[in-house]
């Protein structure tokens, strides 16, 4: 009964592939790993799922949890939720949401929850994705990169989850390239020194990113998963 809420310092940092690689990751260690993705958007893909992350986090547990388990709230639009409730003209059951949270963390000995956006993706114009996380009563995870710009986003991501009183276990630094600009290649120690909080890791740029066992293969090498386990 266990959970993380892994959140980015953006749209498209890798939260979904780095969920992906813990939930399967810990699966090998024996654990019975949990997935939810609270709120998806989007357009329909070929997955099978409304939502292709969906799609991703069943495959890498796979998990027997029904679909509206798993993501309670589908909204078909590729936009931040209060977008799409409004352009849609539709709302989000954040009760339901809290509910089937509940019923998966009773269920799990580990339950890994994805965020949508960053930390102040808004879901109303004033409930936000820190709010959600602050319901749950969670610790999170942020995945961050390593390139120019990861200073500034993942300081501000830190410091809303200090005002809001959340929990972070630790910092994912994805996409990272050992050839990197000097920014990228100082990345872990600078985040390290201005946040003070533990680095899980750092994830590499993976070329066939499209094998799960890829990612779950670097997360076993790279995450601190006794760590994140303990
Ligand atoms: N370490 C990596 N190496 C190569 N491609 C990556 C890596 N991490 C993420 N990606 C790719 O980047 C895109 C965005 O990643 P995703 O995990 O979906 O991000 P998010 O869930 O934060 O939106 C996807 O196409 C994914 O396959
Ligand atoms: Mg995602």
């Amino acid at each position: 009964m266990k959970a993380y809420f892994i959140t980015g310092t953006d749209t498209g940092v890798g939260k979904t592939s780095i969920t992906a690689g813990l939930a399967g990751s810990m699966r090998k260690m024996g654990i019975d790993v949990g997935v939810m993705k609270p709120i998806a958007t989007g357009y329909p893909n070929k997955t099978g799922f409304k939502s292709s992350d969906v799609a991703k986090l069943v495959e890498a547990t796979s998990t027997k949890d029904p679909e509206n388990l798993i993501n309670p709230v589908f909204l078909p639009l590729p936009t931040s939720p209060y977008d799409a409730t409004k352009l849609l003209k539709l709302s989000v059951d954040m009760p339901l949401i809290f509910e089937q949270f509940k019923k998966l963390l009773s269920t799990h000995e580990m339950l890994l929850v994805e965020g949508i956006g960053g930390i102040m993706t808004p879901i109303t114009k004033n409930f936000f994705v820190a709010d959600m996380i602050k319901g749950m009563n969670i610790e999170t995870i942020i995945v961050t990169r390593a390139t120019i710009g990861t200073l500034n986003h993942t300081v501000m991501t830190c410091k809303i989850c200090e005002d809001y009183g959340i929990k972070i276990r630790g910092l994912v630094i994805n996409n990272f390239d050992e050839k990197g600009t000097p920014a990228e290649k100082n990345a872990a120690v600078t985040l390290y020194e201005l946040t003070n909080i533990p680095i899980l890791g750092t994830i590499p740029f993976i070329k066939d990113l499209h094998s799960l066992e890829k990612i779950i293969e670097y997360v076993d090498k790279n995450i601190d998963m006794k760590f994140l386990i303990s």
